[in-house]
């Protein structure tokens, strides 16, 4: 059995207690804008939040938006059950399941998928970019967000603080736990929300032991979307330059 295979939602249903403390980051904060503001749908339109995990991309969706049809899938019944309390009951269809899996979804249903800081831990990039490509109607958009290769956490909090010292100082929170606290102190004043970011530095840990990340260079990127029959329309620095964004529309 390798280490993909014994992964189970657990560790994301323990990760979910925690995982809005991300919301006290100026720069979290700023993604989850950015990334609805990219959106733009017609009331005709239906959503698909593709690993939605705790909602808060939905939750915006679903004040600014008007569209026929909102969704969210994750695999994690603690996640999904924290995005449930942020939306009018109703105003989301939340499905419980694995997109490592085909999505329970016909060809050609959505008009829109976004996915969020979750590709990356998927078992295959590859083919769960073609069964977003599957359930897009054609000229469909996916608006994705994915940490880069070379992915700092230190300079999300470096941003978070407006620090002025050099990248340098920031860099390496991963080294060990000791270092990671270090940063999170130096980023963070209030010490209950410093409590927290610790608790999730090490549930990222944890996750990180358990299954292998997928991280991108804006080149392996482009390929990926090329050769799943995506054109690029758009591909920028987000979240303190440490993801990609990129948009993307489904070619006949
Ligand atoms: C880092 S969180 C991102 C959540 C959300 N998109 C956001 O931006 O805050 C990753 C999410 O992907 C979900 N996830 C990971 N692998 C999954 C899978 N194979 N099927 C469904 N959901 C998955 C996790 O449960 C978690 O909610």
């Amino acid at each position: 059995m390798n280490a993909q295979s014994e992964f189970t939602p657990n560790d994301w249903d323990f990760y979910a207690t925690c995982y809005d403390t991300l919301l006290q980051l100026k720069p979290y904060r700023e993604l989850i804008d950015q990334v609805a503001t990219e959106i733009d749908t017609r009331p005709s339109d239906k959503l698909l939040d593709l690993a939605c995990g705790t909602g808060s991309l939905l939750a915006t969706l679903a004040n600014r938006l008007q569209l026929s049809e909102l969704s969210g899938i994750d695999f994690s019944p603690s996640m999904l059950q924290q995005a449930k309390l942020k939306v009018r009951p109703g105003r989301v269809e939340f499905r419980q399941g694995d997109v490592n899996n085909i999505l329970p979804w016909q060809n050609d249903h959505f008009d829109k998928v976004v996915c969020v800081n979750a590709l990356y831990t998927f078992n295959s990039p590859e083919s769960s970019l073609r069964e977003v490509y599957r359930i897009l109607k054609p000229g469909g958009d996916i608006i994705l967000v994915t940490p880069k290769q070379e992915f700092e956490n230190g300079l999300v909090l470096k941003a978070h603080a407006g620090s002025d010292k050099p990248d340098s100082y920031w860099s390496n929170s991963h080294a060990s736990a000791e270092r990671e606290e270090c940063l999170i102190r130096s980023a963070i004043k209030d010490e209950s929300v410093v409590k927290q970011m610790i608790y999730v530095a090490e549930h990222n840990r944890k996750i990180a032991r358990t299954i292998t990340f997928h991280f991108f260079t804006s080149q392996a990127l482009e390929k990926l979307f090329t050769e799943c029959n995506f054109s690029i329309l758009k591909m920028v620095p987000v979240y303190a330059d440490q993801c990609i964004l990129v948009r993307a529309r489904k070619k006949p």
